[in-house]
């Protein structure tokens, strides 16, 4: 695997491969897990090279958040990159990214960024999908992975490249949970072992919604007030469960289909996000 940790170092990827052969992009921010590793994988059926890029972007952290505590395992992400076979690394240091202030931003909708985790994270977005246009522009990927863990995030760079005419084609990848069901997550590794026990209720009480729906229920905000319920019954703490639409996450009315189940809450101090499709 090749480590470039300069923009002039990847760009030279993309004029050395050539427009024949076929370059995937998967962004990170490191740490790296099983979930992530599933993407790199799937990205190799699409490619002739992968590049995975590892870089905590500090524009998508509010100030409070765990920018400065976020997991860095840089040893033994290079390890597991290299193992699933991965080409080229792209880790560039703040200042290769950032030299200086970005004031040009991609702002996203509200309509699509403010809502659900975008309320409670306002400004998330916007450094999201500032920071993946600017990977886009650097490494010229054709295709390019995200996993629907971020199924709101997905919808902002899918929009994005709709929006930008990007010639890039954005995969989203499904969900690698552990055994429980847990949702694979770089911050799991913020929860207490007595934390981490009753973690899994996250995913068991998305799971019951989305039973509910496929029944026949169509009461929205009933199934939505007990979940909320469920997780507080069970040591969580909320900020929101919601059934959207999955194309573009707005209410759905009562004959809608093609839904997700999309939450946010916290455990202790580890807030978590996840999702399910119905
Ligand atoms: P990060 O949280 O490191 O996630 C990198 C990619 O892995 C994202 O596309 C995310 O959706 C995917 N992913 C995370 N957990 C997963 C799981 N359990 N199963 C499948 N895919 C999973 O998301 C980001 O970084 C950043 O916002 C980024 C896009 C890199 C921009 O900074």
């Amino acid at each position: 695997m090749q480590l470039h940790e300069t923009i002039a170092s990847l760009r030279a990827v993309r004029a050395r491969a050539g427009p024949g052969k076929r370059l995937a992009l998967v962004p990170t921010m490191g740490n790296l897990h099983e979930g992530h590793i599933a993407l790199m994988t799937q990205a190799r059926d699409h490619a002739d090279q992968v590049i995975a890029t590892i870089f905590v972007n500090r524009l998508q952290f509010r100030p409070g958040e765990d920018f400065e505590k976020y997991p860095r395992s840089f040893a033994a992400d290079c390890e597991r990159l290299e193992q699933a076979g991965v080409e080229h690394l792209f880790a560039p240091a703040e200042a290769e990214m950032y030299p200086q202030p970005q004031t040009y931003q991609i702002e996203p909708p509200p309509g699509q960024a403010g809502i659900l985790d975008g309320e409670f994270r306002p400004g998330h977005f916007r450094g999201v999908a500032t920071v993946v246009m600017k990977l886009f522009q650097i490494a010229q990927p054709d295709v390019a992975l995200f996993g629907k863990k971020d199924y709101q995030q997905l919808m902002v760079i899918r929009n994005m490249v709709r929006e930008f005419n990007l010639p890039i084609e954005i995969i989203g990848g499904e969900t690698v949970r552990a055994a429980d069901g847990l949702a694979l997550s770089s911050r799991n590794g913020y929860l207490s072992a007595a934390e981490r026990v009753q973690a899994h209720n996250l995913y068991r009480v998305l799971t019951k919604v989305a039973e509910a729906v496929r029944a026949g229920s169509r009461n929205w905000g009933g199934l939505e007030h007990d979940a909320v319920m469920e997780l507080q019954a069970s040591g969580w703490i909320p900020d929101y469960v919601a059934l959207r639409k999955k194309l573009d996450l707005q209410l759905p009315s009562a004959h809608d289909s093609g839904l997700v189940v999309l939450a946010a809450a916290r455990l202790g101090s580890t807030r978590l996000i996840d999702n399910l499709e119905v």
